[in-house]
């Protein structure tokens, strides 16, 4: 079976690249390597001794994406390709709309132009609207985003939605992916990003003095200790949801969405007090005013990936912040050269 990886190289597109290949899927990877560098495809093929076809297109190319499934039998695309800072969104909407609907279009209408009937969509907690209670359900409400990343994943699935209405031999499944930290076992690959945005790569620029101390944006939220609340779900368990998602998307078609996360809330004051624990490293604090943007708590029920998908998150955010330290020592310049 062919994956195309779309948005491949990115943290989360490589420790998927990983898991595909180590379940015995082949894989294409496309990215512009905007927020990636190439010597993550070398660590890939370390770690699985497999090789793959590699396209450094732009996913905005409508034309370029198109050669690509004329010239591969593609069974599968993962749509990781997107922009997905919420603080950055704020500053620059037009950018967001422009890349993240564009790049879900063009994929769309590549896999309709070429017989590609199976997508699986990264979307995100952030469609979810701020009022629902918690924890967020698959049925919670959606829509009034606080940002336009948000917005933009919200839209992005109404597209998934209207499209699979019109092609019901179609699976789309969208996975709404809660936040993200930790890194591959091996240290090998992880997290890396040139100026980082969110907390868990912060953090460590804090941990290896980048950085003098961690901003906590707002510590006057309606929560046990004032930080805000999220659900940090393990890269490597999220990866492995979506071997889950392509086994169910086998044997059913129309659109489906499920919630990945572990089911647990973590304040940003307990994340860094757990990262000192479990690394015995410190992390200075300053305490800054809320950011634009933000709300004060987002975690999931897991009931339906557990029940539909059998999967759920294994790992805990202690493995993830011993993991994140281990990539983050064997690589003190993440993929750039030492
Ligand atoms: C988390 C908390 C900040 C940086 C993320 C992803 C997004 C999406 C949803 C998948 C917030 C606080 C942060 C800092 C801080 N995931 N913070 N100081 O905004 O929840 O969005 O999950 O689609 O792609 O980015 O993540 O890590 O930016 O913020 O205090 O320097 O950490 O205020 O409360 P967010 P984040």
């Amino acid at each position: 079976m062919v994956v195309l990886l779309a948005g491949g190289a990115g943290f989360i597109g490589s420790h998927m690249a990983v898991e595909l290949l180590n379940n015995n899927y082949d894989v294409i990877i496309v990215d512009n390597f905007q927020n990636s560098k190439k010597e993550v495809i070398n660590r890939i093929k370390k770690l699985t001794g497999k090789d793959f076809l590699l396209y450094e297109y732009d996913l905005l190319d409508s034309l370029k994406l198109n050669e690509i499934f004329v010239s591969n039998k593609i069974d599968y695309v993962i749509h990781l390709a997107a922009l997905k800072s919420v603080g950055e969104s704020v500053l620059n909407p037009m950018l967001y709309y422009r890349t993240n609907l564009n790049i879900t279009i063009n994929l769309c209408e590549a896999m309709k132009n070429n017989g590609v009937k199976n997508i699986i969509f990264s979307s995100s907690a952030c469609v979810y609207s701020e009022k629902n209670q918690m924890p967020l359900t698959e049925d919670s409400e959606i829509g009034n985003c606080s940002n336009p990343y948000g917005w933009s994943k919200f839209m992005s699935e109404q597209i998934l939605k209207d499209i699979s209405v019109q092609n019901p031999d179609w699976s789309v499944v969208c996975l709404r992916y809660f936040n993200l930290i930790g890194a591959d076992e091996s240290g090998e690959i992880g997290e890396y990003s040139e100026n980082p945005k969110n907390l868990p790569p912060i953090i460590l620029n804090v941990a290896t003095s980048k950085l003098d101390f961690l901003k906590v944006f707002g510590n006057d939220y309606e929560t046990l200790d004032g930080s805000c609340i999220r659900d940090y779900i393990h890269i490597t368990d999220l990866v492995k949801g979506h071997i889950s998602a392509i086994k169910y998307q086998e044997k059913h078609k129309g659109f489906d969405i499920f919630n990945l996360g572990t089911g647990k809330g973590t304040s940003v004051f307990e994340l860094v007090e757990t990262f000192e624990k479990i690394n015995n490293v410190k992390i200075p604090l300053k305490i800054e005013s809320r950011r634009e943007g933000d709300i004060a708590i987002s975690y999931c029920s897991v009931q339906k990936a557990n029940d539909i998908l059998n999967w759920k998150a294994e790992k805990m955010i202690e493995d993830a912040c011993s993991d994140m330290w281990i990539w983050q020592n064997k690589n003190p310049f993440g993929y750039n050269k030492n």
